[in-house]
């Protein structure tokens, strides 16, 4: 299982254990599921995934793991120790690490309040682990941002430990001449939403660095646009697992959002405004994951419309609300299909990785009925109002029974 489709069962046992009880119980009377511990444990899984120097004490609880890649970098002069592997590899990937880190943070800064202490601790290390290895790889913007670490095929085949592995752990960078956009773009999304959960625990020193990266890291991708992809020595690291499929446009406006959120600076505002249409933030579309920011995008950005009545926002809830009918199963058609569910009742889409969609697309269903219980509002299928309690009842429905 990728380190990003874990997250996101993570973030889905958190929001199931403190959404709101409904009247529609998803867990047939007597069984009980434990859902804090399915999320202690959940937090921990992170730490087991750790790349770099691991911290003495009780930093460490999945104690099985040493240091691990400390020389990962040296070979190009740099220090690139640190960071998540992806999966059941040695390879990291700094795009979807950093969506990861960006999930996990928003996580945090919607619902870590209601967090027990010890796990809002264990949840902020995890999302540190995450970013003080993404300062680590823009540390040399505005030149470059080092985007993967270890080969595709020689790193992921390899079934030594990573403590013990002894392949060569390429390294990989985009510069102005090889632009890579998404990874730029979503580096800044990560280090803004960060910058938040760091804030809310009091630390300014680290909030303002990551906050000063992000930045940069958005400057970078907005100033060198492209996809990673498109190179053909970036594609042949990057492509077989992590190819940017959907493009970079949805980055731009996801890193931009996640900079206005986390500033409230009018320049990141102006740009999700004056771009929204240019990079395709209209042309509704419903997916939500590593690789496609769209849905995400439009949920996160309907929070200031719905909070702050700005009207040029309009257009973000309009889709924000087109992707929740299509959740809805009774809603009237209209011109995006309806999502499909299996006989069992869990959101299918086609394609590998099925809960990847599951866990991404009941997190927004989550977040977005916080935002319209905090402002009194709903969603409009057409003919139909969808309250946030349907939105809720229609996440816990993914949830699994056995
Ligand atoms: C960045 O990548 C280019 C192209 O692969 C390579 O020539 C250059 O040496 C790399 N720079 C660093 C600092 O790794
Ligand atoms: C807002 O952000 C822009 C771009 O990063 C920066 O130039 C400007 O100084 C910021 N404004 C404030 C008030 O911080």
């Amino acid at each position: 299982m990728t380190l990003h489709i874990f997250l996101l069962l993570l973030l889905l046992l958190l929001l199931l254990l403190l959404s709101p009880p409904s009247r529609v119980r998803a867990v047939p009377a007597g069984r009980h599921h434990d859902y804090r511990g399915a999320l202690a444990k959940s937090i921990l899984f992170f730490e087991g995934q750790r790349s770099g120097r691991l911290p003495a004490g009780g930093g460490q609880r999945a104690s099985w793991r040493g240091d691990s890649g400390l020389s990962d970098g040296a070979g190009v002069g740099v220090d690139l120790a640190g960071g998540y592997y992806d999966a059941g590899d040695n390879v990291k990937f700094g795009f979807p690490m950093a969506f990861t880190a960006t999930m996990l943070a928003w996580g945090v800064v919607e619902f870590g309040a209601q967090m027990p202490s010890d796990e809002l601790r264990h949840a902020a290390a995890a999302v540190r682990w995450a970013t003080d290895y993404l300062l680590k790889t823009v540390a040399q913007l505005p030149d470059r941002i080092f985007v993967q670490v270890g080969d595709p095929i020689s790193d992921h085949n390899c079934w030594e430990r990573p403590e013990d592995m002894d392949t060569v752990r390429t390294v990989y960078n985009v510069s102005a001449d090889r632009p890579g956009s998404e990874v730029a773009g979503e580096t800044a999304a990560a280090l803004a939403a960060a910058s938040m959960v760091f804030r809310s625990l009091s630390d300014d020193g680290y909030a303002d660095r990551l906050l000063e990266s992000a930045r940069r890291a958005f400057e970078f991708a907005d100033a060198y646009k492209g996809a990673y992809s498109d190179d053909p020595g970036l594609k042949a690291g990057v492509c077989p697992f992590y190819c940017d499929f959907d493009g970079y446009q949805d980055e731009l406006l996801w890193g931009a959002a996640w900079l206005r959120r986390a500033t409230q600076n009018d320049t990141f505002l102006n740009y999700i405004q004056d771009n929204g249409k240019t990079l395709g933030a209209e042309d509704n579309i419903n997916e939500f994951g590593w690789d496609n920011k769209h849905a995400g995008l439009n949920v996160l950005v309907s929070k200031e419309f719905l909070q702050g009545q700005i009207l040029s926002l309009q257009s973000y809830k309009e889709s924000a609300d087109s992707f929740m009918c299509t959740l809805i199963p009774e809603s009237p058609p209209s011109s995006s299909p309806h999502i499909e569910y299996t006989p069992g009742g869990l959101i299918y889409k086609p394609g590998g990785s099925n809960m990847q969609h599951v866990t991404a697309i009941s997190f927004l269903l989550l977040a977005y009925a916080k935002y319209l219980s905090e402002t009194s509002q709903t969603v409009n299928c057409g003919s139909m109002t969808v309250g946030p309690e349907s939105l809720r009842l229609q996440a816990k429905k993914q949830e699994i029974i056995r």
